[in-house]
């Protein structure tokens, strides 16, 4: 990178394409941050908070990547960073909440260091209204962006730099993937792996769709030389992420199914394990079963939504398949795969759904045996076709449905995760234990927590160990 930046002419017009603009910039933010650091008398320091999802998590190591190339060192301590990133999400209404909460108490730090810049991205960006707000209530903020232009960070930083007024760059959709720009992992033993972004499902509850943008596979050609690049800098452990990636490769020039590339990624030598999120149920294949079955690499571990047990609330939610035919499906994975674990995402309290669709919804959970399930309120979002659907359920009876759920999803949950009691399994180490240094913590292929006795020299190795005591969501165990 350093001999790519030298060899940029400053003196010269930015460059049109990519990705040598944006390194154009890189290098040129890295001059105004210097003279920052200068006047500041000290280097100056970054914070990234992401909410929302793995891909949002994704992106902030995109962002965080840019920032280290133009000289932030980065820092937890929010309250003091000359740089202050919120990658937002806004899939429910409480995420939106949480970050003008948290924008409120940054105002005051900002009056206390004038130094300080503010930047907002990620998806509640995409929706217009929230920028209204922002423009209107929240002027303090420096610089908005949005899904589709996050490549463009430093470009912005410099555009930051050189005028005094807020920034906002926003794009409606992209049919653009920019390769190639630094990222800074958050571990150095995993990644993520966007393998394509968007969604063209329009579940009628969810807004990922508007603010993701159209659905677009990567080459996979780009895909398997990102994972190579990894394992070589020490990764043992990709997330293949997507919003449905059973449907990825389907628009490509020359289509691949979801099934082949995985066969292609499971070839790449010192790469251990592959995991992969989210599942669709509509467009799970035979062909990806089979994958799965043989595969040495991918882990026994499927995060299959199912979102309601009642066909008809289905139908409304757009899903694309009955209680019936996931129940089948569900059938055939265990089957092929005796081991797998299986997780869920379920909302309570979608419109008009009644006390027999929910019990719907309870049966699945005990047909199923889930090994854990999100369940998640339903959240109205404006422009979704289910805002405007008649019949919302009351909060109170929302509530005790979800507490319901909760607790047979708990209950169900213990057991199922006791079943490894005794056994030996290989554990992906990924930490020292926060509460009990004594102890390392890592997750098995089904990706259940194991706390056992080790130190930090463990980390990013793969340990045989057997799960001896089953806490309920997690084991305590010993190295063999
Ligand atoms: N693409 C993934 C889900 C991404 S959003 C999939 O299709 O499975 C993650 C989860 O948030 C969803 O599975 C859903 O359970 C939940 N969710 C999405 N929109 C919601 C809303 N409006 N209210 C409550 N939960 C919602
Ligand atoms: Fe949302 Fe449905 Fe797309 Fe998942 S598949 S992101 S729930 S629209
Ligand atoms: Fe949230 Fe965006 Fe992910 S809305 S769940 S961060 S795709």
């Amino acid at each position: 990178m350093d001999v790519l930046l030298e060899k940029i002419d400053l003196s010269q017009p930015a460059p049109t394409e990519e990705p040598m603009r944006q390194y154009y910039f890189i290098k040129k933010a890295k001059e105004y941050v210097k003279k920052a650091e200068e006047a500041a008398g000290r280097p100056l320091t970054a914070c990234i908070t992401t909410f929302g999802c793995q891909m949002n998590a994704r992106d902030s190591e995109k962002l965080a990547g840019i920032l280290e190339q133009i000289g932030y060192q980065e820092t937890e301590d929010e309250e003091h960073a000359d740089f202050v990133i919120f990658n937002t999400c806004t899939v429910r209404e409480n995420a939106n909440m949480r970050v003008y909460g948290r924008l409120g108490q940054l105002n005051h730090a900002k009056k206390q260091n004038p130094h300080m810049m503010i930047a907002l991205c990620g998806c509640m960006m995409q929706e217009p209204e929230v920028v209204e707000k922002l423009k209107k209530s929240y002027r303090f903020v420096d610089l908005i962006f949005g899904t589709h232009n996050i490549y463009k960070f430093a470009e912005l930083i410099a555009t930051r730099f050189e005028s005094e007024r807020m920034v906002i760059d926003i794009w409606k959709d992209t049919d653009k993937i920019v390769e190639d720009l630094p990222t800074e992992r958050k571990y150095s033993f995993k990644s993520g792996v966007n393998i394509m972004f968007g969604c063209n499902n329009f579940c009628s509850y969810c807004i990922v769709p508007y603010v993701r943008g159209r659905e677009r596979s990567r080459d996979p050609k780009d895909i398997i030389r990102e994972i190579e690049k990894l394992v070589a800098d020490g990764v043992v452990e990709v997330m293949l992420l997507g919003q449905n990636v059973n449907s990825y490769g389907k628009t490509l020039e020359h289509p691949i199914s979801f099934a082949q590339l995985l066969t292609e990624i499971e070839k790449i030598e010192g790469l251990e394990r592959i995991r992969f999120m989210t599942s669709h149920p509509k467009d799970l294949s035979d062909e990806l079963i089979e994958v799965m079955k043989h595969s040495k690499k991918i882990c026994r571990h499927l995060h299959l939504p199912v979102q309601s047990g009642s066909s008809r609330i289905l139908q409304k939610m757009n899903r694309r398949y009955t209680k019936e035919s996931y129940l089948e499906l569900v059938r055939k994975i265990k089957e092929a795969i005796p081991d797998i674990s299986l997780t869920t995402d379920i909302i309570v309290g979608f419109p008009g759904e009644t006390e027999e669709d929910f019990e719907e919804t309870m049966d699945v959970v005990r047909k199923v045996r889930y090994d854990s399930a999100f369940t998640f309120i339903y959240s109205k979002r404006t422009g979704t076709p289910a805002a405007i659907m008649e019949d919302q359920v009351p909060e109170e009876i929302v509530k005790e449905r979800f507490d319901r759920l909760l607790a047979e999803v708990q209950k169900i949950s213990a057991e199922v995760c006791a079943i490894h009691s005794g056994t030996v399994q290989k554990v992906l180490v990924e930490s020292v234990n926060a509460h009990d240094p004594s102890l390392v913590t890592g997750r098995l292929s089904n990706n259940i927590l194991v706390h056992f006795p080790g130190n930090e020299e463990l980390i990013g190795t793969l340990v045989d160990v057997r799960l001896n005591e089953c806490k309920g969501f997690y084991y305590i165990g010993e190295a063999i």
